[in-house]
């Protein structure tokens, strides 16, 4: 039964656009929150009071498959036969494994040179997507696919499209349904392409206005410190949703700076090295109706943070890993309290890019220094663990 078997169609009178007969899924968003004392106490809570939702357990390794979902559905109504997105790797992951399991479309993949880790990329090649590499990183091939897609009509899936945000508002839905509706304290989660913080501001809109909840969480939005425009514009610029009157020009001058600088983002955590968020103002609408908070994380924070959620017995990604790290930086800033309760987004499965992985364990100083040597970081064996 379809509805029964996806986790985010279960929750169907809350994404109104499909009908129920009309939905494409493949059994995503089958998710669990869990609680970790391990993990809390690494990041400074007292126990029982962190959880982690692990969206790396959906069918392609990532939360993307809950708006994937619900973008094909929207594609398939409307007669789309080609999609194509710009992708770090997990959302291309996701389109080319939903065109593959549904035959509904082919898939068009967009990466930047030497961005991408392997895990995702074999992921895209095996499901047999068209995978074409541009020069340049993954803002400038979020450029191109939304002229190419628009030009020649193909069906665009980054999380530009509503429809994904529509799904992967079921992320809060699980996370609410596991603590029988009794509201966190915060929802902490990595900041890329801002899909997710923006989804999760909406859902909290919605079941407000719905009175399903009282109150809403507070949400912090973790950037990598190498890919910061979020935090450089919430926290030091001043940038604010404004009841929809953001002064964008803020925004403008910032990129025109990066322009200048020849700045480009620049982070382990792949998956979020992006410098220009296509979600940026509905991003900050939800970090206005949630009360936010944005942080930035290191390359060493995000690794120690991803080591201790595997050693937990969990297992992420780098970028994923921002959330927990965040996290246990706002505890050490006294913004979040030791007795809150706190469920942190683990975004990525921990398979997905085993490069960094295994250079941030080795003792081969050689392996190290090829992956993570121009870093700044340090081996996990003489990190802080
Ligand atoms: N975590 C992981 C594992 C991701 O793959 C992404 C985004 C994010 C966090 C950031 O989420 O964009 O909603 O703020 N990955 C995109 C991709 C950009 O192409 O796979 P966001």
């Amino acid at each position: 039964e379809p509805l029964r078997f996806s986790g985010i169609y279960r929750f169907h009178e809350l994404l109104p656009f499909a009908k129920p007969e009309t939905v494409v899924t493949v059994g995503e968003g089958q998710t669990l929150l869990q609680q970790s004392d391990f993990v809390g106490t690494y990041v400074g809570m007292k126990p029982g009071r962190l959880y982690l939702q692990y969206e790396g357990m959906n069918p392609s390794g990532s939360f993307k498959d809950n708006g994937m979902s619900a973008a094909f559905t929207h594609a398939h109504a409307i007669g789309a036969k080609r999609a194509a997105c710009a992708s770090t790797g997990n959302t291309s992951a996701s389109l080319a494994m939903y065109c593959a399991a549904t035959r509904l479309m082919k898939a068009v993949i967009f990466i930047g040179s030497g961005k991408i880790s392997y895990g995702k990329l074999s992921q895209a090649l095996d499901y047999g997507a068209l995978t074409v590499q541009i020069a340049g990183d993954f803002d400038d091939a979020m450029a191109r696919v939304q002229e190419i897609s628009r030009d020649l009509g193909i069906y665009l899936v980054n999380s530009v499209n509503p429809f994904r945000l529509e799904g992967q508002k079921s992320i809060m839905f699980r996370v609410l349904e596991a603590l029988r509706w009794e509201v966190p304290d915060w929802i902490v989660v990595p900041g890329g392409n801002l899909g997710n913080s923006s989804a999760f501001g909406k859902a909290f809109m919605e079941l407000k206005e719905l009175g399903l909840i009282d109150r809403v969480p507070r949400l912090a939005v973790i950037n990598a410190s190498g890919a910061d425009t979020l935090f450089e514009l919430f926290e030091h610029r001043g940038l604010r949703w404004n009841g929809g009157r953001a002064n964008m020009s803020i925004v403008d001058h910032y990129y025109q700076e990066l322009d200048q600088l020849g700045r480009k983002a620049s982070t382990i955590a792949s998956a979020i090295e992006i410098n220009r968020p296509v979600n940026l103002r509905k991003c900050l609408r939800a970090l206005e109706f949630c009360d936010g908070v944005v942080r930035q994380v290191t390359d060493q924070e995000m690794l120690d943070a991803k080591a201790k959620v595997g050693a937990g017995g969990f297992g992420c990604e780098p970028a994923s890993a921002a959330s927990v790290a965040g996290a246990r930086l706002l505890r050490d800033q006294g913004i979040i309290g030791s007795d809150e309760r706190v469920v942190c987004i683990l975004t990525g499965h921990q398979l997905k890019d085993p490069t960094a992985t295994v250079a941030y364990h080795t003792t081969d100083q050689e392996q190290f220094n090829k992956v993570l040597g121009s870093r700044g970081v340090k081996r996990a064996s003489f990190a802080n663990r």
